[in-house]
């Protein structure tokens, strides 16, 4: 959920600063870069060493590191934070933060943030009812900071009530609803096609290619990833999607992906033909496994329906289309033919004579091609980094 995320983590002095230790446990293992800041009181209550430890990178107290005499750049870690979440955050810091103080490295972090700030607030239940700190926090909300709800329980004090640092589960629960909230193609419906099709000949043999599938599992997880709901219609493929969101839809022939993508393409904003289709399939299918005789033996074979130019001509307005072309040769000429033949959005070339691009290697080397003939020519890369250019284009079409 936080893969890759720079989070910095602000604590106070608090007694609920023991949960900080999980919390981070639980940052690091969703895949988040954490940086730890204390306030001089907080080092009493949870050491720095556990939370170095635990974070993978020094903490932070003061401007300067004693040891070194080294400046401790709050600007820079203001600018590095995707996140910044201040938990716990005490009576004492709230005020400070609500009125733009700035005695600690904590602060000076909070006041150069660009990100969006959380704080979760610890304290006891008279406290936090205080007209004080109401006044304090509705003046953060008020700064578009965000609030992370204190729970109801037994306080340190011993007194009952509201004012319990939320939990550390909480806590990534709340974050991760924010950041899914966040998404650019959050409640987006997108429909992914990936892999060969196979079209039996009888029991035992079939007419199918050497797609491996690995482009189309690429972008249903970068999509995922970017908060769509994926379906991804998958020819018989050994792949496996990454991300546990994506709804899979096994089919083995081009008759049955037609069927599946017709179905699901109407309630989908966008689709992404990834999948290499065959183009024939055998007129009929021998019931038996067909036994060798003579030293020659045909099959006939008729069209399949082309998937892509089916969904084209029913593509209601706003609804995003997307093909590939994969070409040896006139790349160009026939990606726009294509292009325009499917009423493609935009169509994704690539040319077999580009060494790294095609069916089974783990790179690819694209040229996207739009509407209107704009063209982008990208380096060769790593199929998820060839998803993650063809995802932002959709975004971008999505955004117009
Ligand atoms: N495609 C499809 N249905 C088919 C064949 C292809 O939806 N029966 C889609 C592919 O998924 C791809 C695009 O059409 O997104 C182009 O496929 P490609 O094999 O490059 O081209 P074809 O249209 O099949 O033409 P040709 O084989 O003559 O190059």
């Amino acid at each position: 959920m936080f893969q890759n995320k720079n989070i910095v983590l602000g604590i106070c002095g608090s007694i609920a600063a023991y949960k900080s230790a999980s919390f981070v446990r639980l940052l690091i293992k969703s895949g988040a870069n954490v940086r730890v800041i204390m306030t001089p009181d907080a080092t009493g209550f949870i050491t720095p060493l556990t939370l170095s430890t635990l974070s993978k990178n020094p903490v932070l107290v003061d401007y300067f590191t004693s040891e070194t005499g080294e400046w401790n750049n709050h600007v820079e870690l203001g600018l590095w934070a995707d996140f910044f979440v201040v938990a716990p955050a005490t009576a004492n810091t709230l005020a400070k933060m609500a009125n733009g103080l700035c005695d600690n490295l904590l602060l000076a972090v909070y006041l150069s943030a660009k990100c969006p700030v959380y704080f979760a607030p610890a304290m006891d239940l008279d406290m936090w009812k205080h007209d004080a700190t109401k006044k304090n926090v509705l003046k953060l909300q008020s700064f578009g900071n965000i609030l992370i709800p204190p729970g109801n329980g037994e306080l340190a004090s011993g007194l009952y009530g509201e004012g319990r640092m939320a939990e550390p589960e909480e806590m990534i629960e709340f974050l991760s609803a924010e950041l899914k909230k966040n998404l650019p193609l959050i409640n987006q419906k997108i429909l992914v096609t990936a892999g060969p099709t196979y079209e039996a000949i009888d029991p035992v043999r079939f007419i199918g290619n050497h797609s491996s599938g690995k482009m189309g599992f690429a972008i249903a997880d970068e999509l995922a990833l970017l908060g769509a709901e994926v379906t991804l219609i998958a020819g018989p493929s050994a792949q496996v999607s990454k991300q546990k969101t994506i709804k899979r839809i096994d089919v083995t022939s081009a008759a049955e992906m037609l069927e599946a993508c017709v179905f699901h393409f109407k309630n989908s904003k966008a689709c992404i033909m990834s999948a290499a289709v065959a183009d024939y399939t055998p007129v009929m299918v021998a019931q038996q496994k067909i036994k060798k005789q003579n030293n020659s033996f045909s099959i006939d074979v008729k069209k399949t329906t082309d998937i892509l130019s089916e969904l084209g001509t029913h593509k209601a307005a706003g609804q995003i289309l997307v093909g590939f072309a994969l070409e040896t040769n006139d790349e160009e000429k026939n990606a726009i033919e294509k292009l325009r033949k499917k009423n493609l959005d935009f169509i994704v070339l690539n040319s077999l004579n580009d060494k790294g691009a095609g069916f089974k290697s783990d790179t690819n080397k694209v040229t996207i091609i739009d509407m209107s003939l704009k063209k982008t020519v990208y380096e060769l890369k790593s199929k998820e980094e060839v998803a993650r250019d063809i995802c932002q284009k959709v975004i971008e079409l999505i955004k117009r």
